[in-house]
């Protein structure tokens, strides 16, 4: 694997694989890295727990991080995508993590960049190293994805997370629905109400509304929201036993979900941020033990 661009370019193998490091790493198994990386993140949108994670991940595996501030770069001056990473694998760099708001930003280093690029967000395309997080904490929690009732609730179609998570777990045996206001449906076929799919739900997956990705704000009051589509206490009395709730977090308390649900027994939102440090651990080894 020489670059991680998007969950629709992974095999079920290779997915799976990164799923079993990230248990072996969280089981206290040392990575398989034979020197130390140079690696370079570069964020142009906002991050708390990616780009944090992906540090924490590049440091445990021994790669050397190599300071990167995108609001202070010659992108500002601008110069491309291409010519920044180009002028990156110059400078030295075996890999670069990039979150950028255009979609599938990465076609233009697919030829003449030879470091690898992880894809940490390209705007409302995929998000594969979420998704595999994701995948890791649902595999943790049941053993298996096959036949699993997951419901993914909100703005399904700015949302990178539903894309790269819907089409991963779906191969992988997982039946996935989607719950959302009827616009932002997208390309998906959509329940609108939450009787449709509250009661025989495994995995309850709440997504933030991506307002930054709106062309037309949608007239939801604050209240409006989490009394049509938010998990409400009522609600969350209601799931199956033994079902859980993730979000990706950032979360948006009382809008998506309720305040005092965010750290409930069933909800596994701050195990999901843990958890991403060990896939991006897998990430990182299983791209770079393949560099020379
Ligand atoms: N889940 C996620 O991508 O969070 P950040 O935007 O804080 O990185």
């Amino acid at each position: 694997m020489k670059n991680l661009l998007s969950m629709e370019h992974l095999t079920n193998e290779e997915i799976l694989h990164i799923l079993d490091r990230a248990q072996a790493f969280e089981n206290g198994e040392q990575p398989q890295v034979v020197r130390s990386y140079n690696v370079a993140n570069l964020f142009f949108e906002p991050s708390t727990r990616t780009k944090t994670s992906f540090e924490m991940a590049e440091r445990r595996v021994g790669c050397t991080v190599i300071p990167f501030d995108a609001g202070f770069s010659s992108a500002l001056k601008g110069e491309t995508m291409y010519d920044t990473v180009k002028t990156l694998e110059m400078i030295g760099m075996d890999a670069v993590v990039i979150r950028a708001k255009e979609d599938e930003y990465y076609n233009e280093l697919l030829e003449g960049i030879d470091c690898a690029v992880i894809n940490a967000g390209d705007g409302a395309g995929q998000h594969p190293s979420q998704s595999l997080l994701d995948l890791f904490t649902i595999r943790k929690e049941f053993g298996t994805f096959k036949n699993l009732n997951i419901t993914i609730v909100g703005d399904i179609t700015h949302s990178r997370v539903a894309k790269s998570n819907a089409s991963a777990l779906t191969r992988l045996g997982a039946n996935v629905r989607f719950l959302c206001p009827e616009e932002w449906a997208g390309d998906f076929e959509a329940a609108h109400s939450w009787e449709d799919v509250l009661e025989d739900s495994d995995v309850i997956m709440l997504l933030r509304i991506q307002h930054e990705r709106h062309a037309v704000s949608k007239n939801f009051s604050k209240d409006g929201y989490h009394d049509e589509f938010g998990l409400t206490a009522e609600r969350e009395k209601r799931m199956k036993t033994g079902a859980i709730i993730m979000h990706p977090a950032p979360v948006n308390r009382d809008v998506e979900i309720a305040d005092e649900l965010v750290e409930c027994e069933r909800s596994r939102i701050f195990q999901q941020v843990r958890n991403g440090v060990y896939a991006r651990m897998a990430i990182l080894e299983t791209i770079l033990k393949g560099r020379k």
